[in-house]
């Protein structure tokens, strides 16, 4: 069989990459060792929201009922039936994507795709039976797995990756997470909720240290609150899972302080890896990186013409919506259209509650390339909507360019930041200044108006409601 385009992975990155790309009138394949979805719906995004939800509805029962005047008697947690919905919605949602690769007329084939040579892919089924493939362009979308050191003795049953901890089904009493990253605290937010006595242990000095330190700082406040115990500046040094416990020797950084805990389970979540083997890459001459990562160029092609790679595989976030940005994009370039991606306007966000979420450039970022700006701050404990439904835990900041008035960075913690974060992308789209937000109508009373206030404090330090 002879395609136009054949994608290698079918996560978010892949499917989009390919279903673009049949829009575009190309004849398209699309190849997938494990299920149509990928890390992000089957593993990943879609099934940590599921148990995100699952816990926060039984924490908000348990903590805030009572408040809200409800009063809840004989509430139970029922884990089978947790994992069970959770799964029902990773199949609805996988059975959409294959909706749509029928929908689209693109051929689904199951197995792990390599290369034979720049034009022709080995199909490998689970039986070890095989077929090739002809193609003309490939975009190479197989992900990333989690980095499990070989010092952690990972065993995915006491010591596990992000992937276990979604099929736990009896709450565990403790759990010890290696690094305070997106997954370790979204998934520690499901466990602590839950019950769970959750101790993260973090190498560096504060928790998601990729992000603007006032969200690191209002996170772990939010998080303490909830029970979890936070070893900041520790790393760990051995894990040794025994049947049902397991023991993770710590050392607190640049000192003699060493001590071990006990878990029942220890979750590693220090980042994932570039995924690219048995994808015969030596077979056409494309050399990973130090970081096991596909180097591309500008349009997302490796050093062989026509073979593009996207998401979690080159360099850059490893995000689902970044990996759709780049599979449409290279699907575009293909036709010769000039497509474009601002990856500086990608946003990051963590599930937690209160959410973080933020775009554009961080504090500490514009410090050092010694841009002057001004940032405007403001509290949602002021905001009506927020006192209403009792989130009031949280800030946004405007960061925005001391002269120009444009907005240059956008930081949130609080009440559906996740969403709310997408107005701050479009402003920035559009290189809007905090004045443009300031004058903007946000309806009263929602969360949104705490962007509004933030970009009054920035562009002038008129907030009225502070
Ligand atoms: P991460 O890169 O977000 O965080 C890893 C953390 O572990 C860092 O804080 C790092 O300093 C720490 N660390 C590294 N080695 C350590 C060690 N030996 N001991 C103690 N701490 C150590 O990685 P994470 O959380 O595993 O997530 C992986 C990827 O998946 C990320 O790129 C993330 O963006 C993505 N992801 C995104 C989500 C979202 O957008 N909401 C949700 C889940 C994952």
């Amino acid at each position: 069989m002879k395609y136009d385009v054949t994608v290698i992975g079918a996560g978010p990155g892949g499917y989009v990459a390919a279903i673009r790309a049949a829009q575009l009138g190309f004849k398209v394949a699309i190849i997938e060792k494990d299920s149509l979805g990928g890390t992000c719906l089957n593993v990943g995004c879609i099934p940590s929201k599921a148990l995100l939800d699952s816990s926060e509805h039984y924490h908000n029962a348990k903590e805030r009922f009572e408040t809200h005047g409800i009063q809840v008697t004989g509430l139970k947690i029922d884990m089978p039936q947790m994992i069970k919905r959770k799964q029902e919605v990773v199949n609805q949602t996988v059975g959409g994507i294959g909706f749509l690769m029928k929908k689209n007329k693109i051929d689904v084939f199951e197995g792990l795709g390599s290369f034979v040579d720049a034009h022709t892919i080995k199909v490998t089924k689970a039986d070890g039976s095989s077929e090739t493939i002809e193609t003309d362009k490939t975009i190479i979308a197989t992900g990333s797995s989690a980095n499990t050191p070989a010092a952690f003795n990972y065993d995915g049953n006491r010591v596990i990756s992000s992937t276990e901890a979604l099929e736990i089904t009896k709450v565990p009493k403790r759990m010890v997470i290696i690094g305070g990253g997106v997954i370790g605290l979204e998934l520690g937010s499901v466990y602590a909720r839950l019950g769970t006595e959750v101790e993260v242990v973090e190498f560096l000095d504060r928790i998601i240290p990729a992000m603007d330190k006032d969200c690191s700082k209002e996170l772990m406040r939010a998080m303490k609150k909830l029970g979890v115990k936070f070893h900041l500046k520790h790393k760990v040094v051995s894990v040794e899972a025994m049947k049902t416990k397991v023991k993770i020797g710590v050392e607190k950084r640049d000192s003699d302080v060493s001590f071990s805990l006990d878990a029942d389970y220890c979750l590693i979540a220090i980042g994932r890896i570039p995924h690219t083997d048995n994808l015969g890459l030596e077979n056409i001459g494309i050399m990973t990186d130090e970081r096991g990562r596909i180097p591309v160029d500008a349009h997302l092609q490796t050093n062989v013409p026509g073979i593009y790679a996207i998401g979690d595989v080159i360099k850059g976030m490893m995000l689902a919506h970044k990996a759709e940005e780049e599979g449409a994009f290279v699907a575009e370039v293909i036709a010769g259209e000039k497509p474009h991606i601002d990856y500086n306007l990608i946003p990051g966000v963590v599930y937690t509650w209160p959410e973080v979420a933020a775009v554009g450039q961080t504090e500490e970022q514009l410090k050092e390339a010694g841009v002057p700006y001004k940032a405007g701050k403001f509290p949602f404990k002021a905001l009506g909507r927020a006192r209403a439904s009792m989130d009031i835990q949280g800030m946004v900041k405007v960061l925005a360019h001391k002269d120009t008035d444009e907005i240059l960075g956008v930081h949130m913690v609080g009440p559906r930041t996740a969403d709310m974060i997408a107005e701050a992308v479009a402003v920035m789209e559009f290189r809007g200044s905090a004045e443009d937000v300031a004058r903007m109508s946000h309806a009263h009373p929602t969360y949104t108006e705490a962007m509004k206030e933030a970009a009054m404090a920035a562009t002038a330090d008129r907030a009225i409601h502070v």
